[in-house]
């Protein structure tokens, strides 16, 4: 896939703490064979990095970049600064009080000028800031936003750029299709800009269905980030094949459902209908992708093979979903070929 999409995208892949420790190694063939970008699927986050106030534990971290710069991957920063999987020590004084903005911003500053600084020249794109938008385009009502207002995302970035001068910075968001939202981080890129803080891209999460968003949405969307002089990405790619709970997809995992047979249709297999479904869903995506590949810098998926998909286990626990293009026995799947196919046409 790699060599396939090399003059269009950098095609990544979420790896979890195993892959990271390289247990398995037919997995890491074939990571290493498909995909020239990694993101840690959750051991960068603030509650593994950094889960005490003077404590960082850059172990695993450190091993995601070793297997990087042993197979010349690009590595993504997975995130400094999201209101989940946070450590609990954050918001709070020694003495059980909430911080103040000044404080918050001192241990903004902290954070992330160690993490970037360590990794300097070796992490090349951070996820600055994840998931600070409400669905209706205003900032979420995180701590964050409620102690330090929008300052913090113009702090984040600031620290990060101070750190590494060198490094790719981005905002990451779901629903970053949908016209509310997207008009919120149209809004975020602007605002950073006309203050001179440097922002170089936006990734689109793409957590999405067999139908939901168009083709047409998404492209709307792609030519409204990039006329703010970003790039774009898609760097949680996975389409669920499973009936939603919800009208509207969302990624906020504060929200779960039940299990039940109708949820849950292809707990075995998945129907050969639904197999051609997914492929031309996915072709149909990037078909697009291709299109607009001057404006798209990567394409990452949010897992290696099905089995591994987060979707199995939101919104719903216990699921069996077919998001990927590698199936349980980590073969390739019809959508694997059919994605393979928009470069070969
Ligand atoms: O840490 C515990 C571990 O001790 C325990 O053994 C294990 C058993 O289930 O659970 C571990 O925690 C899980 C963690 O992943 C690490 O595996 C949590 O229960 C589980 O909820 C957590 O889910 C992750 C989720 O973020 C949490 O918000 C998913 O794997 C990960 O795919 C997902 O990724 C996010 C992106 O970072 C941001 N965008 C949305 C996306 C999907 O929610």
């Amino acid at each position: 896939m790699k060599e396939a999409f090399k003059d269009k995208f950098l095609m990544g892949v979420a790896i979890n703490r195993s892959q990271i420790n390289q247990a398995n190694k037919e997995e890491i063939d074939l990571i290493t064979s498909q995909f020239n970008a990694l993101t840690a699927e959750n051991d960068m986050k603030w509650m593994y990095l950094h889960p005490k106030q003077d404590e960082f534990n850059f172990e695993q971290a450190d091993k995601l970049v070793e297997l990087a710069a042993e197979n010349d991957m690009f590595v993504v920063g997975h995130t400094l600064v999201w209101h989940s999987q946070l450590a609990p020590w954050v918001f709070k004084t020694a003495e059980g009080d909430t911080i103040d903005d000044a404080e918050l911003t001192n241990r903004l500053k902290n954070h992330i000028s160690t993490i970037v600084g360590k990794y300097k020249g070796k992490i090349e794109g951070w996820d600055v800031v994840n998931e600070a938008l409400a669905e209706d385009g205003s900032y979420r009502k995180s701590a964050f936003f409620k102690i330090g207002g929008e300052g913090f995302i113009e702090n984040a970035f600031r620290f990060a750029h101070e750190a590494d001068p060198e490094a790719e910075l981005y905002y990451n968001d779901y629903n970053l299709i949908n016209a509310d939202k997207r008009d919120g981080a149209i809004r975020i890129v602007k605002n950073l800009k006309s203050k001179g803080i440097k922002i170089d891209g936006v990734g689109v999460q793409a957590h999405w269905s067999l139908n939901e968003p168009s083709i047409e949405e998404i492209e709307t969307a792609i030519e409204m980030y990039a006329a703010t002089g970003v790039k774009v990405m898609f760097t949680e790619l996975d389409i669920t094949v499973l009936p939603s709970p919800w009208e509207k997809s969302t990624a906020d995992i504060s929200t779960r459902f039940e299990n039940s047979p109708t949820m849950n249709p292809y707990p075995e297999s998945l129907p050969d209908s639904v197999q051609t479904q997914l492929a031309n869903r996915y072709a149909d995506i990037f078909e697009l992708f291709n299109k607009h590949s001057d404006k798209i810098s990567r394409v990452t998926f949010w897992g290696l093979h099905d089995g591994l998909s987060w979707k199995n286990n939101f919104p719903i626990r216990g699921r069996t979903d077919y998001t990927l293009l590698f199936d349980r026995n980590m073969k390739p799947k019809k959508a694997y070929l059919a994605v393979i196919q928009t470069v070969e046409d």
